[in-house]
């Protein structure tokens, strides 16, 4: 091996922001590394950890011992003991999937985000690869292009990282052979340009061995490009060529430690930013100029993609978290409609229809995710992207589908710019990331259906009725008592002199959802439309009572979140599954039993109840009549 041509410091992870600060001057260069089991990944980072003296002293002199111990020659050093070693040790962390090493040469410092494990190979992947500027494809030699090369090629590609690299590694172990160099990179060639992939640098090395790392190697001479270490000191970096952009800063917080300051924080997605600025708030719309940039230790003239700053403006307009400070000039788009590629992560599948947490940049909105239009199949032995239909997604498994969130967002295509078009989804009761996405573009319907101001409003409604609208929604299992006792509350509130209307399952099962079954998907889509009747229907100034099992906490919190606060009351009529089952009261449980009734609540379909339900009516030991007039004292009063 041949000693490290360049300077290098060590640094320890608490001290990042300390020695982040220290080479500002620096270029930051993302990589992430991809590779089979048995590529050389670990030893290869090793190699560059090793070279750049980031492995302390007591690590290394521990290593030196266990490669002596499982009986590596020479003076080499296995430096995949000492990934794997700190991967041990990450492991006891508990959830950190992605490793991120960080270190410096003269010229730029760097994070490699090291994907382990194969199991969850594509949720890490994914994480490590949304911000990559270039993705280090690591081929063993003697394999030659694997189908996981095409695969990570392919997702790497998707995720929208420009640079390349082919390593093809372990060459000492092919005797440092030019033909079958070039015979990989020939087989590569043909796979990328079928995928997109437009370049990519190729180069025979050995991390083992330390050739083409740092110098070029006399072993093979017939190679005449770079080191890696070269290139990865000056290949071309994302906020580069950001900079050229428009601005856009997500506002990521507003600063306000009193009256007389106003800043608004955040990353700068793109462009660059100096006082005087014309810049538009978005969604608002709203322009004003900016006035100062604060930073750390002072007003800066001007800041560019890739800083963190605050900027002060000269009016007071509508900006808080979640918008996006731009040029006036060439402002992104907002909309509600997209089409997006969509990777699954989560073992539970996409729920066509079902709610969940987008979260975009700065941004958090509802989003729901139709049915995908194409399944990709990223596995295709013949490249990788064919279609393949598909009505969900399976864990992992990459998608097409429209996506719609409950309020405009602000975004650019991933394709122009990674920040402002990539999301994850968040499973909104077990707070789990299940998916993330890239936008392709804004569906021209959200732009072209306006929302009509009407000039009787859900106020006047109300007030004619002479009552406070109100959503009482019913849910428990089937033949629990739901409807009987919605009508026992419905009659009573007749008496009283309100304006009442009851939705009730099996009669709206014969109307507006006689299209619908009882599959997971369609329950879904039965209480939304039931949600979106109920909510008009309160908008009418009416009290709205429904009665459905309505088995899912996310749509019921979904139609919950359509509301007012306050018009929802949530009502669990909690009869335990014996005795519904007893009661029998349509003979469906007799028949779910046998086997004649498919995905019966209770039976072979789950049903989740309330949380915090608003009231709780136990039909074990009270009668409908008296279930009703407990409801009836709960609402009390009554406007
Ligand atoms: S929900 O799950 O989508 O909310 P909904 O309340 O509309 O269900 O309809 C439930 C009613 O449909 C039950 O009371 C029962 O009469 C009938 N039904 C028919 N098949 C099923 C089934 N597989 N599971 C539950 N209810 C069923």
């Amino acid at each position: 091996m041949s000693g490290p041509a360049y300077r290098t410091e060590a640094i320890v992870a608490e001290d990042i922001d300390a020695y982040l600060d220290a080479h500002q001057h620096k270029t930051m260069l993302r990589f992430i590394t991809c590779g089979s089991v048995d590529d050389g990944k670990s030893t290869l980072i090793g190699r560059l950890l090793y070279d750049s003296k980031m492995i302390f002293e007591d690590q290394l002199a521990a290593l030196e011992n266990d490669s002596k111990r499982v009986g590596t020659q020479g003076q080499d050093i296995d430096f995949a003991l000492l990934v794997d070693g700190l991967a041990a040790e990450r492991e006891q962390g508990i959830t950190i999937d992605v490793a991120y090493r960080f270190f410096a040469t003269e010229k730029r410092k760097f994070i490699v985000a090291d994907c382990p494990g194969h199991e969850q190979y594509t949720r890490n992947m994914v994480t490590g690869a949304s911000t990559a500027d270039l993705a280090l494809i690591l081929i063993d030699a003697r394999k030659g292009v694997l189908v996981q090369t095409r695969r990570h090629s392919y997702l790497c590609h998707l995720l929208g990282i420009r640079n390349i690299v082919l390593a093809v590694n372990k060459m000492d172990l092919v005797a440092y052979s030019r033909d079958e160099f070039d015979r990989i990179v020939t087989e590569y060639s043909h796979f990328a340009k079928s995928i997109g992939i437009e370049s990519f640098t190729a180069m025979p090395i050995s991390g083992f061995k330390g050739d083409n790392i740092t110098a070029l190697s006399t072993n093979t001479p017939w190679y005449t490009g770079p080191t890696l270490v070269e290139h990865l000191e000056t290949v071309e970096v994302d906020s580069a060529r950001h900079a050229e952009s428009p601005l856009r800063m997500p506002v990521q917080w507003v600063n306000r430690p009193n009256l007389d300051f106003r800043g608004f924080a955040g990353l700068i997605a793109s462009g660059s930013v100096k006082p005087g600025d014309a810049i538009r708030v978005l969604p608002s719309g709203k322009t004003s100029t900016v006035k100062s940039i604060v930073a750390f230790g002072g007003d800066l003239e001007s800041a560019q993609a890739g800083q963190s700053v605050t900027l002060t403006l000269e009016d007071e307009v509508d900006c808080s978290r979640g918008s996006v400070i731009a040029a006036a000039d060439a402002p992104p788009e907002v909309s509600d409609q997209f089409e997006a590629t969509i990777v699954w992560l989560d073992d539970e599948a996409l729920l066509p229809g079902r709610g969940y947490w987008l979260k975009l940049a700065t941004q958090t909105v509802t989003a729901t995710i139709a049915e995908p239009k194409y399944e990709i199949n990223v596995n295709d032995p013949s490249g990788a992207g064919a279609h393949l239909a598909a009505s969900t997604l399976d864990l992992n498994a990459i998608g097409v589908a429209e996506v719609t969130t409950d309020r405009p967002i602000v975004f650019e295509p991933y394709e122009q710019n990674r920040a402002l078009g990539g999301f994850i989804l968040i499973d909104k009761v077990s707070n789990r990331t299940v998916g993330a996405g890239m936008l392709h573009f804004s569906l021209r319907r959200a732009q072209n259906v306006h929302w009509q101001a009407t000039s009787v409003g859900r106020e006047d409604h109300a007030a004619l009725k002479n009552q406070k609208p109100l959503v009482l929604w019913f849910t428990g299992l089937s033949g629990s008592g739901k409807s009987t006792i919605a009508d026992a509350v419905e009659k009573r509130l007749n008496l009283m002199n309100r304006h009442t209307f009851l939705l009730d399952g099996d009669n709206v099962r014969h109307g507006l959802n006689k299209d619908l079954g009882f599959t997971e998907a369609d329950r879904i889509e039965n209480i939304r439309r039931i949600g979106e009747v109920a909510k008009l229907m309160a908008d009418a100034g009416l009290i709205v009572l429904t009665a459905f099992i309505s088995p899912f906490r996310a749509e019921r919190q979904m139609v919950r979140d359509m509301l007012p606060e306050g018009e929802f009351v949530e009502i669990f009529v909690d009869t335990p599954l014996e005795v519904a089952e007893a009661r029998d009261v349509k003979g469906l449980y007799r028949k779910a039993r046998e086997g004649k009734l498919k995905n019966f609540t209770g039976i072979d379909s789950p049903y989740e109840p309330p949380e915090n339900p608003d009231i709780v009516v136990n039909t074990v030991e009270t009668s409908p009549d008296e279930a009703a007039e407990a409801i009836i004292r709960k609402l009390l009063p009554l406007r």
